[in-house]
């Protein structure tokens, strides 16, 4: 059992304190923003995670996690200090170090015993040594500190398993005794642990989340080359996928990614390539593809409906994927802010991403169910692909609407039997875009 704090209470934070209270270690959780200190000792989550709930309520109730927004009370007995608070997208693209600074600084005045001091954050190449110079700077008197990168590979929707069960663990210090006792933390992972240097750790997370959004920008890119061929991407993937050096997995054309850490991420190592007099000519690429794939869906919408001004518009689902209420970077905003811009009513349905949705978009009109989404309306856009959109009742969406229009951003449906119904569809990359049915 370690003492273990967690500086940061959002999706990462919050995922990697359940997790490890979980595996029997006694966690701390702090966090600057008092409600949702509060809303967790009420056990109420701040985010819309499948599991969560079930694994801090399981752990506060056994004694192993604690919330606090005490920098005294989280650091008094801890070994291993996580720091997991935002790095949101700066000035051209560069993360905002802004909260690692706090963090680090707050860190630094506070402890009065050796730490260990893991950057769980994803931060750009270099932090580690920047966050130990802060910390240097910042100490009332000398006391010793290792400093760990260990970034987090989690993905919104499914953080607990992805955390229980990693594909591996990176580990990356000046000081390999230091990333030694964070590699004891995750033994019981039983996944591969990598220890590493620092600056190769926090690299591996951008390399392989810009690697993750180059393979959905170049199947968007087979997708548009797809339509104009008149192949269908959906088959073509699954031909693709079973070379083992492509694999099947993330390989679904559509909308195009979003969340809180491809677009950011992506930007950001372009962003230190660029100050390093590097050209990062491909990762310019992912991104130009993946903005295009928001204006394709808007084109296809447009061809089919010509005028926006009037026309009643439901968007079915918000989030930026399925299983998650974040809206952050969500292709739905960029579609819903074209349409009511032009003059659009803008309805929307996602099981999850109410109240989010409503805040970033207040023109939306928020409805139950996605039969009520389509009643009236002359064109339904698909933006999230949640399992209950799968099996919709085709007939009885086709016959409640004004007129039979889908833009199916996630290629969820089939253009034949959509066809067959009656619908003007139009999927991502599904076979010719003669403006019929494609
Ligand atoms: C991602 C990385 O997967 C994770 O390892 C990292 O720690 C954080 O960023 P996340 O953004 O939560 O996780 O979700 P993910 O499931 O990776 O999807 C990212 C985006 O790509 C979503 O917008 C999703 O809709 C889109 N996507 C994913 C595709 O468009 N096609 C695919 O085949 C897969």
């Amino acid at each position: 059992m370690k003492n273990i704090t967690v500086i940061g209470v959002g999706y990462v934070g919050l995922v990697t304190s359940a997790a490890f209270s979980d595996l029997g270690n006694c966690v701390t959780a702090l966090d600057i923003n008092e409600e949702r200190i509060t809303n967790l000792k009420k056990g109420i989550m701040p985010i819309f995670e499948p599991g969560l709930s079930e694994v801090v309520e399981r752990n506060v109730r056994a004694g192993r996690l604690f919330f606090t927004t005490s920098y005294a009370e989280a650091l008094k007995d801890a070994e291993f200090v996580f720091i997991a608070v935002g790095t949101p997208e700066g000035v051209d693209g560069e993360a905002d170090l802004q909260y690692v600074r706090m963090a680090a600084e707050t860190i630094a005045k506070t402890m009065d015993h050796p730490l260990i001091i893991i950057n769980k954050s994803t931060v750009p190449v270099g932090t580690g040594d920047w966050v130990s110079d802060i910390i240097h700077e910042n100490q009332p008197h000398p006391l010793e500190f290792s400093v760990v990168s260990c970034p987090e590979f989690l993905r919104e929707g499914s953080a607990i398993t992805d955390f229980m069960t990693p594909d591996r663990t990176v580990l990356g210090s000046e000081d390999t005794n230091a990333a030694e006792r964070v590699a004891q933390l995750h033994l019981p992972l039983r996944a591969p642990i990598m220890v590493t240097d620092l600056r190769t750790a926090e690299m591996i997370k951008y390399a392989s989340n810009a690697f993750l959004a180059t393979r959905i920008s170049f199947i968007n890119e087979i997708a548009h080359i797809c339509e104009a061929l008149g192949a269908d991407v959906k088959e073509v993937a699954r031909g693709m996928g079973y070379d083992k050096r492509i694999g099947h997995h993330f390989l679904e054309a559509g909308i195009g990614y979003g969340g809180s850490c491809f677009p950011k991420d992506v930007k950001a190592l372009s962003h230190m390539a660029q100050i390093h007099g590097k050209h990062p000519q491909l990762l310019h690429a992912v991104m130009e593809i993946n903005d295009y794939q928001r204006r394709h869906v808007l084109l296809k919408l447009h061809d089919v409906l010509g005028d926006f001004k009037g026309r009643i518009i439901g968007l079915l689902g918000l989030a930026f994927k399925q299983n998650t209420d974040d809206m952050r970077e969500a292709p739905s905003t960029t579609i819903g802010d074209y349409l009511s811009e032009h003059g659009a009513t803008v309805r929307g349905y996602d099981p999850a991403a109410r109240d989010a949705a409503k805040r970033v978009m207040p023109y939306l009109e928020l409805v139950n169910n996605p039969y009520e989404l389509v009643k009236g309306a002359d064109a339904v856009v698909v933006l999230t692909p949640w399992n209950e959109f799968k099996q919709l009742d085709g007939q009885r969406v086709k016959e409640a609407m004004r007129t039979p229009v889908m833009i199916d951003g996630r290629n969820l449906y089939e253009p034949a039997a959509m066809r067959e119904l009656g619908f003007v569809y139009h999927g991502i990359g599904r076979g010719y875009n003669t403006g019929d049915n494609s």
